[in-house]
């Protein structure tokens, strides 16, 4: 049997890692500046992280959500000290999309309605509901384009008040940071004025950290940088993934206590597991100990400062160290140039013309010094 063929690969095959490294068979080691998707948080192979995996892997692994697993409770205890997010109960899954998909049925069922508002470049997976509110229609099939989903433009203000006016709405989704679509962002007026008219017209605000949180910003979640003083964001669910489990396929949602829960609206076999929570929990006591979030914040800040100083970017987007360089090329090929004559690895996005930049959390000055000479000498 052959696989079936839909990844373009580059020719490295990564047979160890630790940290920002990446060795290949052949001896060749890589810095990581992609994080497999942005899903590497805390470095590769961080030792607590390998530690509280293996030492669950002896006691127990794996098993379903029929009886009590304490580890979920942990987590959510922990999940909801460091994010701030005290007013939640979460729900535990496998993806980014997994989750997307069940913050949309929960806004279905919560309202009894079934359209949703997402946004131009939007991305939030590839399955049912989730890809349908993905601004993506070649990833789309037929079965998928049942689902009725109105894409609006990043703030603007009107648009979005003359569609969720029309009180056929169960959700808005919307990432604070755009991943795949390319860095661009609500304006914080705009995401605070589309959480009042959810709020007016009793919709649900999904907000899909996805890609943007666990610390990637600088702060827990990128929708927290949104909130004022006078005014605070507060989704009513938010959708959680990649850095979450540094690897291990967890994901969940956040969902706030004004929607309530009852025995068989939400199920999976898998999510929740005994080692997702312990790689979950890994991961938060690792950002916690190691003050990753305001270091991500001061690193993305540093980097920007830096990347100034090559002529070639014309913009620079994203905060923390979700973060994307901008040219009036395509980058495909500096991409190619900076793995194989490099050796680093780097992203692209929907925009063609921009290199994504999303490192684990814990990177140094020095490595962001490497990656923008080698993208210079790549300029050059
Ligand atoms: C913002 C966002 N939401 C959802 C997803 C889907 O996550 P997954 O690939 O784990 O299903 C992604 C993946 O890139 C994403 O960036």
């Amino acid at each position: 049997m052959d696989l079936f063929d839909v990844y373009p690969l580059y020719d490295v095959t990564p047979v160890s890692a630790e940290g920002i490294e990446v060795k290949d068979d052949h001896g060749t080691t890589y810095l990581d500046f992609y994080g497999g998707h942005a899903v590497i948080s805390i470095g590769h192979s961080h030792p607590h992280y390998v530690q509280r995996l293996k030492e669950q892997l002896d006691q127990i692994g794996f098993y379903s959500n029929s009886i009590k697993n304490p580890l979920q409770n942990e987590l959510a205890q922990k999940l909801g000290a460091l994010s701030g997010c005290h007013d939640y109960n979460l729900f535990l899954c496998n993806s980014g999309a997994e989750a997307n998909e069940n913050a949309l049925k929960l806004a279905s069922f919560h309202t009894g309605k079934s359209k949703v508002i997402a946004f131009s470049n939007s991305f939030h997976g590839r399955t049912s509901a989730a890809v349908a509110t993905t601004d993506l229609p070649a990833i789309n099939a037929p079965i998928n384009k049942q689902q009725q989903v109105t894409f609006l433009p990043l703030n603007d203000f009107e648009a979005f008040e003359k569609s969720i006016q029309t009180d056929e709405y169960c959700a808005v989704i919307l990432e604070a940071i755009q991943g795949v679509g390319g860095l661009d962002e609500p304006a914080t007026e705009f995401y605070q004025f589309i959480a009042e008219h959810c709020k007016q017209y009793k919709v649900v605000l999904i907000a899909d950290e996805v890609q943007s949180g666990f610390g990637r910003s600088g702060a827990f979640f990128a929708f927290q940088h949104h909130t004022s003083t006078a005014l605070s964001v507060q989704p009513d669910i938010i959708s959680i993934a990649k850095g979450m489990g540094n690897g291990f396929p967890v994901g969940g949602v956040l969902i706030h206590e004004s929607i309530k829960a009852s025995y068989g609206l939400l199920g999976t076999t898998f999510g929740g597991n005994h080692l997702a929570c312990a790689a979950t929990l890994a991961v938060l006591e690792v950002l916690e100990k190691e003050n990753l979030i305001p270091h991500a914040a001061q690193l993305g800040d540093y980097f920007k400062e830096q990347a100034k100083g090559i002529p070639q970017v014309k913009n620079i987007k994203g905060r923390g160290l979700m973060l994307g360089l901008e040219f009036d090329f395509e980058v495909g090929q500096l991409r190619k140039n900076l793995i194989y004559n490099q050796h680093i690895f780097t992203g692209g996005s929907k925009n063609k013309n921009l290199l994504r930049i999303l490192p684990a959390l814990n990177i140094s000055k020095e490595h962001i010094d490497t990656l923008l000479t080698s993208i210079q000498t790549e300029l050059a």
